[in-house]
């Protein structure tokens, strides 16, 4: 049979730096049995180029939160697609969907729509190094990401090709460490302009933290920024400050909010936000003027998919999904006698797993035989996405996979060969100094 599969990623390798154009979804991520490229969705499940199908959890880095081809939503874009695409001026969604966020994100008093989630993580530190006219930037170092601009990747260990002078002034502090925030100010004062970071994210905040960053913040003349490019539309319809009851200065929104379609937001305080505007009369600050902007489609698959979270109340399934997934793993790994390798944390909503080496330390080897064995049986799980297409068959057909795959690690643990089991390479983090 023709191979399409490595026809297709074979050209994409051959133009593509990477194959692809994200890291996350590069042939080093996942072992060789993965599918290589993915011809189609619909609902929870993806098949690839030669027709295989799998069980999707990944729901495209978290973006699908209906399910892929959700045809509501489908509908609602070609029917504006009918219409044009972008115009001269302001097309009439783009202040519905700047509204409707003002509506259910509590620090949304204006909003400004880009197209990734970096362009509104990277808009907000404009605007913070504006208001405050200070250039340092803090941001979490227990974030694997927040943005593919200098700023962001200067301070990882890809930092190559980010000059010096702007690694210098991204600073990290330790989340639920009020103290290593307090040292930083100390250390500059006077020349922090902000805080970003995932407010909630894999690790549960302590008791009053968050309001504590955002107490220092306003003693120290610095705005708060929270990064809810993940969490938002799925810890609660307002994001993780909803949930938590801490309003940021600004926050960032992408992923969830247009079900794979091309949509970020940056939200915040009218007087912040109104420094990008033409009315002032201070110094302008030139904000996220983007072409792509007001595309009017991905808007409207924005004002469609955020209504149908909160017309079907999908906040309540993304949790009970993500519970679902997690007690099922850990009663896997039980009765598999795993239960020291694999790690289940997360919220509901978010949920992580890891598998872990003798010592407790995520494993990549184990990670790799997972993903390969998964794979095997239909299930690409590299981690876990909640989303509505996701329903109690499919998370207990997929827990019965899981069961399998972890009685074939624990046998290969007992013999020592869970390197030899693996065909291929072993998968490799994205954030490395070298291939
Ligand atoms: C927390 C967080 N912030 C920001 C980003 C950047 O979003 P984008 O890839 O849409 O630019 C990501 C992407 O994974 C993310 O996870």
């Amino acid at each position: 049979m023709v191979d399409l599969n490595k026809i297709y990623s074979d050209r994409a390798a051959r133009y593509i730096p990477a194959g692809a154009h994200t890291y996350s979804k590069g042939a080093d991520q996942f072992p060789v049995n993965a599918p290589s490229v993915i011809e189609r969705g619909d609902g929870c499940y993806i098949w690839d180029a030669n027709g295989n199908q799998y069980t999707d959890f990944a729901m495209s880095l978290g973006t699908v939160v209906l399910g892929h081809a959700y045809q509501p939503v489908l509908e609602t874009v070609r029917t504006e697609l009918n219409k044009g695409v972008n115009f001269v001026r302001p097309s009439i969604i783009e202040g519905e969907l700047a509204e409707l966020l003002c509506d259910i994100i509590p620090c949304a008093e204006m909003v400004k729509l880009a197209k990734h989630g970096s362009d509104v993580t990277t808009g907000a530190i404009k605007l913070a190094r504006a208001y405050t006219g200070r250039e340092r930037v803090v941001r979490c170092s227990a974030d694997p990401f927040n943005s593919v601009h200098d700023w962001f990747i200067g301070s990882t260990v890809v930092d190559r090709g980010v000059p010096q002078a702007v690694k210098d002034l991204t600073l990290q502090f330790e989340y639920n460490n009020i103290d290593s925030l307090k040292c930083l100010f100390e250390q500059f004062p006077n020349e922090i302009a902000c805080i970003i970071f995932e407010p909630i994210s894999f690790i549960v905040p302590h008791d009053g933290f968050l309001q504590e960053v955002k107490d220092l913040c306003e003693e120290q003349g610095a705005i708060l920024i929270f990064d809810e490019v993940v969490s938002g539309f799925r810890f609660a319809l307002g994001g993780a400050q909803q949930y938590s009851g801490v309003t940021p200065h600004l926050a960032a929104f992408g992923k969830a909010m247009a079900n794979g379609f091309s949509v970020s937001a940056l939200a915040g305080s009218k007087e912040i936000m109104q420094l990008g505007g033409i009315e002032h009369e201070s110094e302008r600050v030139f904000l996220l003027s983007t072409t792509h902007g007001g595309e009017t489609h991905s808007i409207a698959a924005a004002i469609k998919t955020i209504n149908t979270i909160k017309e079907q109340n999908l906040i309540e399934h993304f949790w009970h999904v993500g519970k679902s997934l997690k007690l099922g793993i850990l009663k896997a790994a039980n009765n598999s006698e795993l239960s020291n390798y694999v790690h289940v944390g997360g919220y509901d909503c978010k949920p992580a797993f890891a598998l872990l080496n003798d010592k407790g330390e995520a494993c990549m080897a184990m990670r790799t035989l997972f993903l390969q064995e998964t794979i095997k049986r239909g299930l690409m799980m590299p981690y876990i996405v909640p989303c509505l297409a996701h329903t109690d068959e499919v998370i207990d057909h997929s827990l019965n996979i899981i069961e399998d795959v972890f009685s074939i690690i624990k046998t290969a643990l007992d013999t020592g060969s869970i390197e030899k089991k693996i065909v291929g390479p072993i998968v490799k983090p994205v954030f490395r100094k070298f291939n």
